[in-house]
């Protein structure tokens, strides 16, 4: 926000989200931005990564933008385009879910899922890259704690529904949003007053602001019964989450799969899950449906010449894709060298696709496969130390044109990595390091070097 002071509103708002352009919000950053400045787009929730403190920077910004003349905004009004069904968050369709299976085995502290769908039915295809989008639906046993907690009856009607149904379906019971707050502010007195107020304007009077879901906050405010309707008013509308898509609809027509690591961790004495993650893990029943979408990848795609070489690096769930790659160049018989980097915590049980992966290898589709596991030894060894370990070759691979892909972790991994690789340009390819990064942004540049991060 700094940086951008003095800027005009739609770079403020930019300025303001994540930007790291993951599609969640259906829009690349810029895109976002420019929809609510040209007011195209009324939410300002929308930015997953940016979370309730992009949210509030954005309602402050809008509450300029509504007091400033037309003009000032700088973003001619983008008309709303109605989507394709299935392409995009605002018009999912049905998918059946088929089938899941644990990818790793017993000693792991991971649990990550392969997920199948069944297109058939609402019959969409994808290319390799893009991402799928899905609906999960809150847990029921949840669902029911809220309600009791809020003295209500779950078969109380509320927009039509019953307030379990729509609990479950259609509002987000995550981080509380501040109008939470605000709501619980109107209704009670006192301290318990002040503190829902700092808590709505983004105070953390108790230093436990970051920890306080809806349920959370409703054992805070234990006493306090918002009646459900003005509950479910205060609440955020259930956001889908993205994956990326790790098969190939070339080799698989009509089929579709996920690598989904299961998000659960504790806060406190309560088991916390992640939504999505543990919907598709336990909650989905195979022959269950659910909406989805495909969100087209912007940017992340095989090479359209089917002879250049790829150097794939994905530790984790970061393996998606280049399966998908891999089954892709397979189907169609593309004859480019293909080079992959996995990593994972250990060799013995988190070994995603190993007898798949092996097998490419064996076949030749798998022109190298470079591994490495963070904790079978004494020290951390992560795959930018693999990339390091064979730097001359994957420097050769460079200047014969492969294309380098980087898929996962964004915080820490995908930056690593980009350094490893610029030490591998400069090292090998005889540059100083301000050459090096300069390299690696043209290989950007030219759609060289792509990423799907998360
Ligand atoms: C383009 C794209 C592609 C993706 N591809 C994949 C993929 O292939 N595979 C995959 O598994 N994921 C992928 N993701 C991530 C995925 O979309 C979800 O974000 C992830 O599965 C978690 O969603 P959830 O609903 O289960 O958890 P949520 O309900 O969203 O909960 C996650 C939140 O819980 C909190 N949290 C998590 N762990 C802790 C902790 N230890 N302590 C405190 N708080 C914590 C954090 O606030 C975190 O944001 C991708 C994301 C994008 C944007
Ligand atoms: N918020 C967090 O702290 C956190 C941590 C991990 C993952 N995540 C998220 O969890 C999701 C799924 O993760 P995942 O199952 O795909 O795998 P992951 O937890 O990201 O781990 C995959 C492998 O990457 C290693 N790794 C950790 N830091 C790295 C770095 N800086 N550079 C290279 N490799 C590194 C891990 O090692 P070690 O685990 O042994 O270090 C592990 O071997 C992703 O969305 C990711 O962003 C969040």
């Amino acid at each position: 926000m700094k940086l951008a002071e003095g800027r005009p509103l739609r770079r403020r708002m930019m300025a303001a989200m994540a930007q790291q352009d993951c599609g969640q919000c259906g829009y690349n950053c810029n895109d976002y931005s420019d929809a609510i400045v040209s007011k195209a787009e009324p939410r300002l929730n929308l930015c997953v990564p940016g979370g309730k403190e992009t949210a509030r920077m954005l309602k402050a910004l809008n509450e300029e933008l509504e007091k400033a003349p037309p003009a000032s905004s700088g973003a001619a009004a983008a008309p709303a385009t109605a989507a394709e069904p299935g392409r995009s968050r605002d018009n999912p369709v049905p998918a059946t879910f088929v089938s899941r299976r644990l990818l790793n085995k017993s000693g792991s502290e991971k649990e990550t899922w392969h997920i199948d769908f069944d297109l058939s039915g609402c019959g969409l295809d994808y290319v390799v890259g893009d991402s799928f989008g899905i609906f999960a639906r809150n847990d029921l046993g949840h669902v029911d704690q809220i309600i009791a907690l809020l003295g209500a009856s779950h078969t109380t009607e509320v927009r039509g529904k019953t307030l379990r149904e729509v609990l479950i379906d259609d509002v987000s019971l995550a981080p509380a949003p501040d109008s939470l707050f605000e709501l619980i502010s109107f209704i009670t007195g006192g301290a318990q007053r002040e503190k829902a107020r700092a808590l709505a304007q983004g105070e953390d009077p108790d230093g436990d602001a970051a920890t306080l879901d809806v349920m959370a906050s409703l054992q805070k405010f234990s006493g306090v019964r918002p009646h459900p309707e003005a509950f479910v008013e205060a609440l955020e509308p259930l956001q889908p989450r993205l994956y990326s898509i790790s098969s190939s609809h070339n080799a698989t027509p009509g089929k579709l799969s996920l690598t989904v690591d299961c998000v659960r961790y504790v806060v406190g004495k309560r088991k916390r899950f992640g939504l999505a993650s543990t919907f598709l893990a336990e909650r989905i029943k195979p022959g269950d449906q659910l909406k989805v979408y495909v969100q087209k990848a912007h940017g992340f795609a095989l090479p359209q010449d089917p002879k250049t070489p790829i150097i794939m690096i994905g530790p984790g769930t970061g393996v998606a894709p280049f399966r998908a790659f891999l089954l892709d160049r397979r189907a169609t018989g593309a004859p480019g060298k293909n080079w992959l980097f996995f990593g994972h915590q250990r060799s013995s049980c988190d070994f995603f696709y190993a007898d798949e992966l092996n097998a490419m290898k064996t076949s030749g589709l798998l022109t190298r496969m470079s591994l490495a596991w963070s904790r079978d030894g004494d020290k951390k060894f992560y795959v930018q130390d693999r990339m390091r370990e064979v730097g001359r070759e994957l420097w050769t691979w460079l200047a014969e044109g492969a294309n380098i892909y980087i898929c996962g972790d964004a915080k820490r991994m995908a930056k690593d990595v980009e350094r490893a690789l610029v030490d591998i340009v400069a090292q090998f390819g005889a540059r100083s390091t301000d050459e090096a990064v300069r390299f690696v942004a043209e290989l950007k540049k030219k759609g060289r070097f792509q990423q799907d991060v998360y």
